[in-house]
């Protein structure tokens, strides 16, 4: 890096064009050595990691403290840095390393800000001030600072305008630990006979930032990290979304469910997540010819509002 801020990104954000910087040279790093191969070992019993994980979080922790000397740092490969200051990135160095370790080019470098005023308590959440995350085999950059909106390569991005479930794109995601007892296969075959589908592209913080800027309408996963959600959780809320549990209560980072949406869809998501939970009977999932119908009443509907 040579420590320039990056010029797509407005000179009025107090932390994005810094971290922004920083992303883009690790999600360089991360394409070299995708292009060039690396070896994939075993982190636990299932889960992999690769020399460019371990790297790359390596990179960032420098970068950052050259940067922000004073704040703290949370990454997935280990650092626990200056935890006790006010402020702290959450850092995930390489979000979607099963795909990496198999050639697939969906991946990204995620950065996540929170701010924790002195002497708030170590088990409760601050708040999140800025979001980065970085595709480096598409160079998309997606930015959020606190009050300043949702940016993708510096343009201001918005949640998609989709009104309903039958209408919608989701994605999801399945842990690779305890993932024979993770009910979350019930729900994803749940939601893509109701939707236009569920995509599981494998990385987290992706499917939040495509959340974002409105590729799809909703994502919701079990058992994610701060360093999965973080920046992700503001790129929604500052783009016009929302983020929630499955309850629909106020999103904590240790939280074990993210239901994030595009507003207009999270009641009607969390409706069907009350009702799994709870067991009850849900409408019987509509026939193709049903669907069509159900949609020709919406275009009716909106039609004579008009
Ligand atoms: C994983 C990805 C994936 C999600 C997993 C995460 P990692 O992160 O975000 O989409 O389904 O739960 O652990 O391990 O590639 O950083
Ligand atoms: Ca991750
Ligand atoms: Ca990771």
């Amino acid at each position: 890096m040579n420590g320039t801020a990056d010029t797509s990104i407005p000179t009025e954000f107090a932390f994005v064009p810094q971290a922004a910087a920083i992303a883009r040279e690790a999600g360089t790093r991360l394409r070299e050595y995708f292009l060039e191969g690396v070896e994939t070992e075993y982190k636990g019993d299932v889960d992999l990691v690769t020399v460019a994980d371990r790297t790359v979080e390596k990179l960032i922790r420098r970068r950052l403290g050259e940067v922000f000397p004073e704040h703290g740092i949370y990454g997935e490969e280990g650092t626990r840095e200056r935890l006790d200051g006010e402020y702290r990135w959450y850092v995930d160095p390489l979000d979607g390393t099963t795909n990496f370790a198999h050639g697939f080019p969906q991946f990204c470098v995620s950065m996540g800000l929170e701010h924790r005023p002195k002497g708030i308590k170590p088990d409760k959440d601050g708040t999140l001030v800025a979001g980065v995350i970085y595709d480096p085999m598409r160079d998309e950059l997606f930015t959020a600072e606190r009050g300043r909106g949702t940016q993708v390569n510096g343009k201001p991005a918005k949640v998609s305008r989709i009104q309903n479930l039958a209408e919608a794109l989701l994605a999801t995601g399945f842990p690779s630990r305890k993932r024979h007892s993770s009910p979350n296969v019930h729900f994803y075959h749940e939601f893509t006979l109701r939707s236009h589908g569920v995509r599981r592209a494998g990385s987290a913080a992706l499917d939040l930032a495509y959340v974002a800027c409105g590729r799809l309408e909703g994502f919701w996963e079990f058992n994610l990290n701060p360093w999965d959600t973080a920046a992700g959780i503001l790129l929604v809320e500052e783009a016009g979304g929302c983020v929630t549990d499955f309850a629909g209560a106020h999103y904590r980072l240790a939280s074990d469910e993210i239901l994030a949406s595009n507003g207009l869809i999270q009641t009607e998501l969390i409706g069907f997540f009350q009702d799994l939970f709870a067991g009850r009977n849900l409408a019987p999932i509509p026939t193709p010819e049903e669907f069509a119908r159900a949609r020709k009443e919406r275009e009716q509907a909106v039609g004579s509002s008009q």
